[in-house]
């Protein structure tokens, strides 16, 4: 049990899924639950995460912080993130490259707002390293990115990518009328197998491996995409799709690079 002090029951749904008590019969079934689903298909999510009030206080919160203060995050990509990849030929279809559009809000300007406190919450920290097989997890210290908010307008995606990091974990905050749909085609490569011909084919919109990852508003979802292609469709209607980054490292003190920084949020402090 946790001390009640560090308890969230006023923004995290603890009924439905009881972090706080790690004792607790359905505490271990929840991590069995999810562990086994992050081992199986890399995907697993807790949905209703948040109750939708809340998820609708939390939007409430950070709208105004997105529309006056987000930094409009645009590039174009190839699937790797990288100009060069070693031995490919720089005409390869697999390096063919898309744009990514979102508006980013950082951890400074985020302060101690609802995301913020859902994210340094222990007890979900304790419940990540659990699911994840690592011994200890750690929020980041890094003062811009270790919560990011995204918003997709319309016209807007974040285009076909494998993860640099190994589990992504994210917080949906608001859905858009129409688009915006989460997509993958797990296990596209492996550690010994690149397959570019591969990701050729799903570039080129011929892999029927591709599927629909449906997330509800409120749902925090674990996800390990660095051997899974995944993208976000392009936003339809004028309510946008809002996300929470969380950034989890396995050792304290985790900074970006200034270059990193400068890439991601266009400042460096
Ligand atoms: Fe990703």
């Amino acid at each position: 049990m946790f001390p009640a002090t560090t308890r969230l029951h006023h923004l995290i749904n603890l009924e439905k899924f009881p972090l706080d008590r790690p004792q607790s019969r359905s505490f271990h079934s929840l991590r069995l639950r999810c562990k086994d689903e992050l081992a199986t298909s890399g995907s697993t999510s807790l949905d209703g995460f948040l109750k939708p009030e809340i998820c609708r206080e939390a939007v409430k919160e950070i709208t105004p912080i997105l529309d006056s203060q987000s930094f409009t995050h645009r590039r174009k990509h190839n699937v790797y993130f990288l100009d060069d990849v070693p031995g490919v030929d720089p005409n390869h279809p697999a390096l063919k490259k898309t744009e990514t559009i979102n508006h980013t809000v950082c951890a400074d300007q985020l302060g101690n707002c609802m995301v913020t406190r859902i994210y340094e919450y222990p007890p979900l920290v304790h419940f990540l390293s659990g699911i994840m097989g690592k011994s200890e997890l750690f929020t980041m210290d890094d003062p811009l990115a270790r919560v990011n908010v995204m918003a997709y307008r319309q016209g807007e995606a974040l285009n076909w990518h494998f993860d640099r990091s190994e589990y992504t974990v994210t917080l949906l905050l608001q859905s858009p009328q129409a688009g915006g749909q989460f997509e993958y085609r797990a296990d596209l490569r492996n550690d010994q197998d690149p397959n570019y011909d591969g990701v050729a084919r799903l570039l080129a919109g011929h892999d029927p491996g591709k599927c629909i990852l449906d997330l509800n508003p409120g749902t925090l979802n674990i996800f390990r995409g660095r051997n899974t292609a995944h993208r976000l469709t392009p936003v339809e209607g004028n309510r946008d799709r809002i996300i929470a980054v969380f950034s989890y490292y396995e050792f304290q003190g985790k900074m970006f690079s200034e270059q990193e920084r400068l890439g991601f949020y266009g400042r460096t402090a």
